[in-house]
């Protein structure tokens, strides 16, 4: 048996990410318990289970955090896109010249299976040292059968050896694979990629509903399939025009609809009747120089909102929690405890993982001890990371003397 004690435990009971401190659910001078991957005991230290003891020093515990938008397995970089960006090219403009996307399919196809895997874990290790037990790894960089079931096998490889947990997620129609028709990489996606994928493993499926990448029709279809196939739905709705993506999410049923910075207010209606989760990434918003997407809108809804990273190499290559979650208060408006109700709870629930992003009795044991007592200090002090301690499944993943001051 583990035990934390002395510890501000922020539990994220509350089921919404109410105003000001609410959705932290604190408990003072709290502990948690846990043995076997699950916690067992919080409340007050005076009366926690004995066992091997971690002191917090009256430090912040939160559950370990989600990270429900990535795209961490790739080859390459993009950086003269980034130049050209800064010069005035937009991102469109850039996919349209030959680079984006495919770009990124090219060279991840040229890489080789070592290379692949040496770089996705290391991703994963500074997400899982920074305090990120839980990582969703979208593919989308292969577009053919057998180099998206590659891609899936690569992010399975390097979540076991980073010790991080990955929930593998199909993104076939991310973009039209060169000398391929519409309708032959559809059929193919929804006929052979889906099936193989969650045969070998894959949680979701996604697709990218835009203007140059696949209408709603195309979406409708690979998800529907995807969904018969027991994979949670995700969308790219509604990031460079108001395509309808939140409402064809809700309208399928999806688990999240992710981007949203230019969705309707009929868009967030259908999203909450549905109970489709908002992903909101305001870094990429900010990497694109976009204008992020608002979490009021949603959250005044009832939408459950959730932070994602975004990570992938074109738009959007910063790797840090505490900027996410800075940026989560300066760019969609959430207080810092709500910006880290939506890296916990609201993003476990993004992905449909009702055992985590909750510090209860029965959930899994995968908790953060940071270097501060207040929530608050991790999107104020943003850029360097916070995480002292990170456990995972009840047992300490990284350990730090101290992470920064
Ligand atoms: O979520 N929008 C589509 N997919 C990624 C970008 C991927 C890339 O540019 O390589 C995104 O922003």
């Amino acid at each position: 048996m583990l035990v934390v004690k002395n510890a501000r435990v922020a539990t994220m009971t509350s089921a919404q990410a109410l105003p000001g401190d609410g959705p932290l659910g604190f408990i003072e001078d709290g502990a948690v318990a846990m043995e076997n991957e699950r916690i067992v005991y919080v409340g007050p230290s005076s009366g926690a289970p004995a066992g091997e003891t971690l002191d917090a020093g009256g430090r912040l515990v939160t559950p370990g955090l989600v990270d429900p938008h990535t795209h961490l397995v790739f080859a390459g970089d993009r950086a003269h896109e980034y130049a050209q960006r800064i010069a005035g090219a937009s991102y469109l403009e850039i996919a349209r010249a030959g680079g984006g996307i495919r770009s990124t399919v090219r060279a991840t196809r040229a890489a080789s299976d070592e290379e692949l895997i040496e770089c996705a874990t290391k991703r994963l290790r500074r997400m899982l040292a920074s305090g990120v037990t839980t990582v969703e790894v979208k593919t989308g960089y292969g577009l053919t059968v057998a180099d998206e079931l590659r891609m899936l096998r690569i992010a399975q490889q390097a979540g076991a050896a980073a010790g991080c947990e990955v929930v593998p997620t199909l993104l076939g129609l991310h973009a039209l694979p060169e000398g391929l028709s519409r309708e032959a990489w559809i059929r193919q996606v929804c006929e052979e990629l889906l099936p193989a994928a969650a045969h070998a493993g894959a949680r979701g499926c996604d697709a990218f509903c835009e203007e140059g990448a696949f209408t709603r029709d195309e979406c409708s279809r690979a998800l529907s399939a995807g969904q018969a196939l027991g994979l949670a739905a995700h969308l790219h709705a509604d990031q460079l025009s108001d395509s309808g993506g939140a409402a064809l999410a809700a309208s399928l049923g999806c688990a999240s609809a992710d981007h949203l910075e230019r969705t309707s207010t009929a868009g967030i209606a259908a999203m909450a009747s549905a109970g489709t989760a908002a992903v909101l990434l305001p870094l990429a918003a900010w990497f694109l120089r976009d204008t992020p997407a608002g979490a009021k809108p949603f959250l005044d809804a009832g939408v459950t909102v959730a932070l994602g990273s975004n990570l992938n190499p074109g738009s959007q290559r910063m790797e840090s929690v505490s900027l996410l979650l800075g940026a989560g208060c300066l760019f969609c408006g959430l207080t810092p405890a709500q910006s880290l109700w939506a890296c916990t709870r609201g993003a476990a629930r993004a992905l449909g993982l009702d055992d985590r992003g909750v510090l209860e009795p029965g959930r899994r044991a995968d908790l953060v001890l940071w270097d501060c007592k207040d929530a608050a200090h991790l999107p104020y002090h943003a850029g360097v990371e916070h995480a002292l301690t990170v456990i995972a499944r009840g047992i300490v993943v990284a350990n730090r003397e101290s992470a920064c001051n």
